[in-house]
């Protein structure tokens, strides 16, 4: 149970609602902060500098015309933001009436702005590279190693889904796919995109207007991104029978879903726990005897400076190798590790600087109790 600001204690209802309002806020108070956040200070530089470098900022780059271009882009974003929190309202049953949503923090606002880059990452053509780099690689292992089969009895979970992708892609080979996702703003996109868009690139975003920084021409960042790539509702491979979602914590949901799935998907996912361990130990019950786990991504662990002095939550980080240890530990063997994969998360591939991971991709088996023991 949480503990309210007035030292009151409050359900889990209650933050659950709270959690929810203050997401779909979040959307609404987007193009807002972008304002205050990018077009104010830019407006503020300009009255403040030498009346001579204006003369040289207006007349020689075109700023005040560009500025002007990531107003309208801002305000396009604001306008799919408000569709999403319109739809997720209905969908998540949430009030209607705003006054009764839960105010907004500064971390969701960025959650939302990151909304956009996940979308870019997931759903437009422009993300592929970085998607095949990741949900290729899992895609590609499964089909080698589920050739003989028959793909439809195939049962494989995707934790901390994202957007979907990757666990749409699954189901649209043939297997049946679940994601599972904990955070508003994934599960409302990822809603969204999936039951509500009605033709390829039918929206478009600015996921990239948000930096002034790494720039190589200002056109790169007011640059459009259309999605969906693929068109959930047109598309010919129909998922609606093989493909679902789950809404809330993994560990709570499948630690007690035992021996449930052949394979277990991870990317990009191990390292938002906040004990390692306890995911290990959950996608190994949750996968039958000989089940698969295969996981790619870096060890970014997100808690790490949440368990810093002060703060009430810790946080297991272990390295790659301890982490391969206990990972047999606890009763896998491993099939494939691969380290070194040089890749990006929801990167402006445009942009002069990229943060570059070198991650790891394994395959693991879920060893026989009996096979553990000998
Ligand atoms: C870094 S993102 C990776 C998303 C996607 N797998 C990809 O490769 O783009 C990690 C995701 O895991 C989700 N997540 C973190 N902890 C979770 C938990 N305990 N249960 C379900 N989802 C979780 C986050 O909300 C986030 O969407």
């Amino acid at each position: 149970m949480e503990i309210d600001q007035e030292d009151e204690p409050i359900s889990e209802d209650v933050v659950e609602q709270r959690a929810l309002t203050s997401t779909l806020n979040s959307f609404f108070v987007y193009g807002k902060a972008a304002h205050r956040n990018l077009i104010e200070p830019r407006q503020r530089t300009l009255a403040w500098i030498p009346p001579s470098h204006r003369q040289l900022l207006l007349n020689s780059v075109n700023y005040a015309d560009h500025i002007r271009q990531l107003e309208l882009a801002i305000d396009k974003n604001a306008e799919f933001l408000k569709l999403l929190a319109i739809f997720g309202a209905n969908e998540f049953e949430a009030p209607q009436d705003k006054n009764e949503w839960h105010p907004v923090t500064e971390i969701q606002v960025s959650q939302a702005r990151s909304t956009l880059k996940q979308i870019y990452r997931d759903w437009s053509a422009e993300g592929k590279p970085e998607r095949d780099i990741c949900y290729g690689r899992a895609i590609n292992e499964l089909n080698s190693k589920f050739e003989s089969f028959n793909r439809s009895s195939i049962r494989v979970l995707v934790p901390g889904a994202g957007l979907g992708r990757l666990a749409y892609d699954i189901a649209c080979e043939g297997y049946i796919s679940q994601g599972n996702e904990f955070s508003y703003h994934m599960l409302m996109t990822s809603n969204f995109i999936l039951n509500q868009t009605t033709s390829q690139n039918e929206f478009g975003i600015y996921p990239f207007l948000h930096s002034f920084s790494h720039l190589s021409t200002f056109s790169n960042q007011i640059r459009k991104i259309s999605f969906p790539d693929l068109c959930p509702s047109t598309n010919k491979i129909s998922t609606a029978n093989n493909f679902s979602f789950t809404a809330g914590s993994f560990t709570q949901i499948y630690s007690t879903m035992l021996s449930s799935w052949h394979v277990v998907v991870t990317t990009f996912f191990i390292d938002t726990a906040h004990n390692i361990i306890e995911y290990i130990e959950t996608i190994y019950n949750t996968l039958v005897d000989n089940g698969l786990w295969v996981n790619f991504g870096p060890l970014l662990y997100h808690f790490e400076e949440s368990s810093y002095e002060g703060s009430q939550e810790g946080s297991l980080e272990l390295p790659l190798d301890d982490l391969i240890t206990i990972v047999r530990q606890m009763g896998f063997e491993f099939e494939k590790i691969e380290q070194g994969i040089k890749c990006k998360y929801a990167a402006d591939e445009r942009s002069m600087g990229n943060w570059e991971y070198d991650s790891v991709f394994w395959v693991a088996r879920k060893k026989l109790k009996i096979e553990r023991e000998n």
